[in-house]
Parts: C-alpha cells; sequence; structure tokens
C-alpha cells in the first residue's frame, strides 16, 4: 500500500528578489507504507524544505502530497499534523518545557485520541509509564519532573515517544540525533529503529552521517539541489559502502561528499 505520494513538488523562497532560491524542484516520490527512507544531502539541499513541505508550513508552487490515500496538499498545517509526527535537532521545538513529562506525553496522546486531556485516568497513566520503562532511561521513575530538566538524550527518547505515540501515518525525523553525543545518539537511532519496527511506521530520517543512513531504514535518497540525486533501494543498498556512496553521488552531481557531513554545496558557500 502506498504510504506517501510526492508529486511534483516545487517550491520558490523570496520569489522575484535577488534572494529568490529554488528549494523544491520538480521533486517526486513514492514511499510504501512501512517503508523507513533515510535522506542524505548537502547543506541547503533541500532536506528540511521537503519536510516543511509535507508538514503544510508554506504554500508551494506546485505539487500535490497524497498521505494514505488522502489528498493533504491543501490542508492546514495543523490538520496536518493529527497524522504526522515530527521531532527535530532541538529537542525542546515540539514539547513544552515547563510541563512534567507526563502531561507531555498525555498531550501527545490526547492530541489523537478522541479524549479529553482532563479525562486521562490512571489506566492511561499506567500504559505512559509503561512506554517510559521501555526506553530503559529510568523515566518511568520521573513521570512528574519537567521536561526541560532532562538531558538532551532523555529529552529525545522521550520526544520520539510523543511523536509515535498516537501512531502517526508519517513519521519525520530531521536530524534528531545531531546534538547528541556518539553513544548517546546511537541510543537514541536504536530506540529510532525499534520504535518504527514495534509500530509499522512509515518514516523518513534526514542524517548527516552515511554509515547510520545505510544501516538504518531500507531506503536512502540523497537530495541535491531540490532533486532526489540518489535513490537507492533492496539488494544495491545491501552491498553498498559509504565509499560507494560517495563515488555514486560524485558521478550524477559533480560534487565530493565527505564522511560524515556532505561538503558545502556551491551555491551555500556563496
Ligand atoms: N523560509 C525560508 N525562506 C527563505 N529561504 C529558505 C527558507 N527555508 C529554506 N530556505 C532556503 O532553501 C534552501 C534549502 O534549505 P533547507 O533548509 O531545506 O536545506 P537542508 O537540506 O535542510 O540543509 P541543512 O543540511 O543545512 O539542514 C536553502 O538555500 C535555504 O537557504
Ligand atoms: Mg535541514
Amino acid at each position: 500500500m502506498t504510504g506517501l505520494t510526492l508529486t511534483n513538488l516545487k517550491k520558490t523562497f523570496e520569489k522575484g528578489t535577488p534572494n529568490q532560491k529554488l528549494a523544491l524542484d520538480r521533486l517526486s516520490l513514492a514511499v510504501e507504507k512501512g517503508d523507513f527512507i533515510t535522506v542524505l544531502g548537502s547543506n541547503g539541499a533541500g532536506k528540511s524544505t521537503l519536510f516543511n513541505a509535507i508538514l503544510g508550513k508554506f504554500r508551494l508552487d506546485q505539487g500535490k502530497i497524497v498521505l494514505e490515500g488522502e489528498d493533504i496538499t491543501h490542508l492546514k498545517d495543523y490538520q496536518r499534523a493529527l497524522n504526522i509526527g515530527c521531532l527535530y535537532q532541538d529537542p525542546m521545538r515540539g514539547t513544552a518545557p515547563n510541563m512534567t513529562i507526563e502531561e507531555n506525553l498525555a498531550l501527545a496522546y490526547t492530541r489523537k485520541a478522541s479524549k479529553s486531556f482532563f479525562a486521562l485516568n490512571r489506566r492511561d497513566s499506567a500504559y505512559f509509564r509503561e512506554l517510559l520503562s521501555g526506553l530503559n532511561l529510568g523515566l518511568e521513575d520521573r513521570m512528574k519532573t519537567k521536561m526541560g530538566l532532562l538531558s538532551g538524550g532523555q529529552r529525545q527518547a522521550a520526544s520520539l515517544l510523543m511523536a509515535t505515540i498516537a501512531q502517526p501515518k508519517l513519521l519525520l525525523l530531521d536530524e534528531h540525533t545531531a546534538a547528541l553525543d556518539p553513544a548517546t545518539a546511537a541510543q537514541v537511532l536504536d530506540l529510532t529503529r525499534r520504535l518504527v519496527a514495534e509500530m509499522h511506521l512509515t518514516c523518513l530520517m534526514i542524517t548527516h552521517n552515511m554509515q547510520s543512513a545505510l544501516q538504518m531504514g531500507n531506503r536512502t535518497i540523497v537530495m541535491d539541489r531540490g532533486r532526489i540525486a540518489l535513490d537507492i533501494a533492496g539488494e544495491a543498498r545491501a552491498q553498498l559502502t559509504v565509499g560507494d556512496l560517495m563515488r555514486q553521488f560524485q558521478a550524477t552531481s559533480g560534487r565530493a561528499l565527505d564522511d560524515d557531513r556532505i561538503l558545502l554545496s556551491p551555491e551555500k558557500a556563496d
């Protein structure tokens, strides 16, 4: 079944000014339900813009977005948010730092479930506790702790629960481990892998780490200047090394890839 279909997405920022920028250049992508796609690309390639287009953060010049059979192209961002979970590099984006972990989970949960925030009962609380204990971070005993007091890794783990608790049709992860130390980033990636698999989520994950891009998920796309330069899945992907990926990108785009960060694209380096 088709999870997400993007057809000819085009977005120009600051049209008609000297800063005019074509950020999405007639981009098309068909995502199967349950696909977990990792997204690579240089700074300014259009990765976050692609996510913002899906989230309805701006009006497209043209294009069509269909999520599990529903045309959402003209829906408002808050209408789409019911079905799309997202997580960013900054863990405080999308959570309320002055509310407790439990309150944050409850908010995320009731947003989708046809339930009032004030009607939450002990059984819901037990459910939140169970989800938190699955993180293996001891957060189940800190449900009354304010979100803002958690470490970066704890917050990203808890935020991941919030983004997925309402079983979204799509999960968008925009460099969600980029601000964490390597060991904590690995933990949050493990958790990501587990949650996406257990909940059978359709997921797009932006990363600058080519190794994790190839290890996570079932398909990798590389963006370049608002388009998809490479799209690799199946057997070809299973065999692919980071070195191969760098060579393939160089061959299609004419530019080099760095080992961990793709080198700045010329237009962004200006
Ligand atoms: N709201 C905006 N207004 C004007 N220009 C924008 C806006 N958002 C993005 N852009 C421009 O669109 C291009 C793509 O930006 P985008 O943030 O999508 O890149 P990215 O691939 O996410 O890069 P990074 O790896 O640095 O996060 C860039 O040239 C950027 O400056
Ligand atoms: Mg970005």
